[in-house]
């Protein structure tokens, strides 16, 4: 597409001069946070996502015009300012549902929730005891994978999808975005300095046919940049 105007399904994108990168009018979806995956009424299975950078996504493509449905899973986070609706939710399975419900009609998702990738077979309703036979063995089953449900709905939204990876990150990444059919993935350069529950991230974006690298910077700094490099690509459209 080129010049502003309606992109054909029915977003007003700006896309000239300094409005190049704005997101007038685009609906975007962006899930955040780990889930917690219960196990009795006392103990769950979680991780160490903070949501630090989904909530600034979330605020950064507010900033840029985005309407933003944020969906929230168990984070001390406050609700940017311009989110028009936050949807809180716990485990994976509730998580899949809301987002679902939200992607419907949007134009971007951007899935940077550290989804739990197991839950417990099954969950017992009274406080599991020591020494229970079988409690020192928990079955586990699959989650559905979220990002990769969205990525196969017809129509379909712009999809964003993350991934945490420490070594061998552009092949990794380059794998990831063609078995998961995404239009774009940020891999987060997780160390003991960045990534997981800290405040700077260092991140390396990935489309098909392109890369690249966004040095070390605050959340909100990578937030900024990244929203700018999605708005350029939903832009240009999916198969530009
Ligand atoms: N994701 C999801 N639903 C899941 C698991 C992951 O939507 N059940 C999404 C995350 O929100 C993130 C991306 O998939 O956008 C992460 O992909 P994944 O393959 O889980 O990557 P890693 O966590 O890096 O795991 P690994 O490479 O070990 O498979």
């Amino acid at each position: 597409m080129s010049g502003g105007g309606d992109d054909g399904r029915g977003v007003h994108v700006k896309s000239s001069g300094r409005d190049s990168a704005t997101l007038a009018g685009a609906r975007v979806v962006v899930n955040a946070g780990p889930t917690y995956e219960d196990i009795d009424p006392v103990r769950f299975l979680g991780n160490r996502s903070s949501g630090k950078m989904g909530f600034a996504i979330a605020e950064a493509a507010s900033l840029a015009g985005a309407e933003v449905t944020l969906v929230a899973g168990p984070v001390a986070l406050a609700t940017p300012a311009k989110v028009v609706l936050r949807v809180d939710v716990r485990s994976a399975l509730q998580m899949r549902d809301a987002v679902l419900e939200a992607v419907r009609g949007a134009d971007i998702f951007i899935a940077t929730a550290a989804v739990a990738d197991w839950r417990v077979a099954e969950y017992s309703s009274h406080k599991i005891k020591k020494g229970t036979r079988g409690a020192r063995a928990l079955e586990l089953v699959e989650n559905p994978d979220i990002l990769a449900e969205v990525a196969a709905l017809d129509p379909r939204p712009f999809v964003v999808g993350f991934a945490a990876e420490t070594e061998r990150v552009a092949e990794r990444a380059r794998k990831k975005l063609e078995r998961k059919k995404l239009d774009m993935l940020v891999a987060n350069l997780v160390d003991e300095h960045v990534g997981i529950g800290a405040d700077d991230n260092a991140v390396e974006l990935f489309w098909p046919g392109g890369s690249e690298a966004l040095p070390r910077a605050s959340k909100l700094e990578i937030a900024n940049a990244l929203v700018a490099r999605i708005a350029g690509r939903f832009r240009a459209g999916r198969h530009a």
